[in-house]
């Protein structure tokens, strides 16, 4: 498979096409397929790929329970115009079990996510990598959604020089304001109602911004008690940070990112909103 896919890019870059990647885990949604839009902006011959990369999720987490639905993801993807998806196993990615040698983040990659999940930047950069390998795309695209992840990985074609035209797009969300998400089947319908609460604490800190209140403490203060007013709502962090190096910041200036992420029962969900 991996061959195949070596094989149909190299046909596509023949033929004079511009190659996009957009990697995914599968069991997509709109804002998988909005990535796929984006892609088509960028290039003309694109590769999705779905694969729940085992090495980026840590022990009791929802490795083995991840949703999946290959023949649907086939259709829509297909439908979107993805022109190969590349699907492989386990046992073809890591052919050898835990790779031996990884791409790993420095400091940034213990922030926010990182905190909470150990190991988690080190998968997300070691199968990003191998699939830049796999497919040597000019463009790929990512979701604004996994913030952090989107920070890391132009830090990865930065400091590695990788010869890869980073886009991030923005967070495709419900008619509610939560961030799709392959994690939302997972919520209870208390808690898919619940878990709108940090969209609108992500909107309140926005309006007050635009309002002119600039002190980080007073915002989250001010989120903090709208999320905690939800009982089915367990925070995990909650930050405004500094877009590229991703440290808190006491004075809130235009390009802020306030990043959330919290748990709903067991399913932890994770967004964010700039503040410009
Ligand atoms: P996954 O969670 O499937 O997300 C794949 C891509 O879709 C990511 O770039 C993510 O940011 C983007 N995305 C998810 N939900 C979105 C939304 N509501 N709006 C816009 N974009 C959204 O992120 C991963 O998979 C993995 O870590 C991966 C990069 C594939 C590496 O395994």
């Amino acid at each position: 498979m991996k061959a195949e896919v070596r094989a149909a890019v190299a046909r596509a870059r023949a033929a004079g096409h511009r190659i996009a990647v957009v990697p995914t885990m599968g069991y997509l949604h709109e804002g998988h397929l909005s990535l796929v839009d984006r892609a088509r902006s960028r290039a003309s011959w694109i590769v999705l790929s779905i694969f729940v990369n085992p090495i980026q999720f840590g022990p009791g987490e929802d490795l083995t329970r991840y949703p999946r639905d290959l023949k649907r993801d086939l259709e829509l993807a297909e439908a979107r115009g993805a022109d190969l998806v590349f699907a492989p196993a386990v046992s073809e990615m890591y052919p050898d079990g835990d790779p031996a040698v990884v791409v790993a983040p420095e400091r940034l990659g213990d922030r926010l996510c990182g905190a909470f999940r150990p190991g988690h930047f080190r998968g997300v950069l070691t199968v990003v990598t191998k699939l830049f390998e796999i497919v040597r795309p000019d463009v790929a695209v990512f979701g604004q959604k996994d913030f952090q992840q989107a920070v890391l990985i132009r830090r990865l074609v930065r400091d590695l020089d990788m010869d890869v035209a980073i886009e991030v797009a923005p967070i495709v969300r419900e008619r509610d304001g939560l961030a799709m998400s392959s994690r939302n089947v997972y919520l209870t319908r208390e808690e898919r109602e619940q878990a709108q609460a940090l969209f609108l604490a992500l909107s309140m800190a926005r309006t007050r911004f635009h309002q002119g209140r600039t002190r980080a403490d007073e915002l989250l203060a001010e989120m903090r008690a709208a999320l905690e007013s939800r009982p089915l709502v367990r925070l995990q962090y909650l930050e405004i940070v500094d877009p590229e190096t991703l440290q808190p910041v006491a004075q809130v200036s235009a390009g802020a990112v306030v990043a959330v992420a919290a748990f709903l029962g067991g399913t932890r969900l994770i967004d964010n909103m700039v503040l410009d």
